[in-house]
């Protein structure tokens, strides 16, 4: 079977933030009837227990369109194709969505939980009283850096809602962060958590403030989220 462009489907998975259990009956139905997985390699490791009858075909950031053309050219086959995401699909996954869109004449999503979500559980604060900003975006140019420290600080110094920061491995991690934000004048005592592999083995919790947080040498991890409290002495809320 040969398919028009656009006749041709490609579902997008999103696995969720790491622990297997996390995600949903209906992507893992999706991924156990699938002929063709593609997804970033830690991606699929998390999804391997259900890819029993499909070609697994992980990629790198350098190789993903070549790997993207081939599953186009499988679901012009006919072949059942999907593209793993982590997370949700809907969280900092503009990029990677925008590529299978190219691909597909149709694209299905199956949402998953997102990492922010996670760190809202733990932190114990409710997304409506959050916002949520994304440094890990591949632009690179200084002044589009500058321009996202503005709208953190627009937040920060606004004080109604937690900034949940996602920060760019491994140039714009939380002491860099820390040490910007209080440069542009926040203050240093504003309370701070940052979570590393949420739901991971070596999951790892940090409590303190901007200052304490600047001052930090031991590195993060690349699975790293900030939670910056509002400036209302509404601090982290260390119930698990
Ligand atoms: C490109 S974004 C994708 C986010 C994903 N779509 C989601 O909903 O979680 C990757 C960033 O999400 C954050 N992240 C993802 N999973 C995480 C985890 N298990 N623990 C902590 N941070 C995580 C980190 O900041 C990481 O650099």
């Amino acid at each position: 079977m040969s398919l028009n462009h656009n006749d041709t489907s490609i579902a997008i998975v999103a696995v969720g933030p790491g622990d297997p259990s996390l995600m949903t009956l209906q992507g893992r139905e999706i991924l156990e009837n699938a002929d063709v997985v593609a997804g970033f390699k830690t991606v699929l490791d998390v999804v391997q227990p259900w890819l029993t009858n499909a070609e697994a075909c992980p990629m790198t950031y350098r190789d993903q369109e070549e790997v993207l053309e081939y599953v186009e050219s499988q679901a012009l086959l006919g072949k059942k194709c999907v593209v793993c995401c982590w997370g949700d699909l809907n969280v900092s996954a503009r990029e990677l969505l925008a590529r299978v869109r190219r691909r597909a004449g149709k694209v299905e999503l199956t949402p998953g939980i997102s990492s922010i979500q996670m760190a809202c559980a733990r932190a114990g604060i409710s997304m409506e009283d959050a916002v949520f900003i994304t440094l890990h975006q591949r632009r690179g140019a200084s002044d589009d850096f500058a321009s996202d420290v503005e709208e953190v600080v627009h937040f920060l110094k606004d004080g109604r809602r937690h900034v949940i920061l996602l920060p760019r491995p491994y140039d714009l991690m939380p002491p860099g962060i820390a040490k910007e934000l209080v440069s542009a004048g926040i203050a240093g005592d504003r309370p701070v958590t940052v979570f590393q592999r949420l739901t991971l083995e070596g999951e790892k919790r940090w409590d303190g403030n901007l200052d304490e947080c600047g001052e930090i040498t031991e590195e993060f991890s690349d699975l790293s989220i900030m939670v910056i409290f509002t400036g209302t002495g509404e601090g982290p809320d260390s119930h698990e």
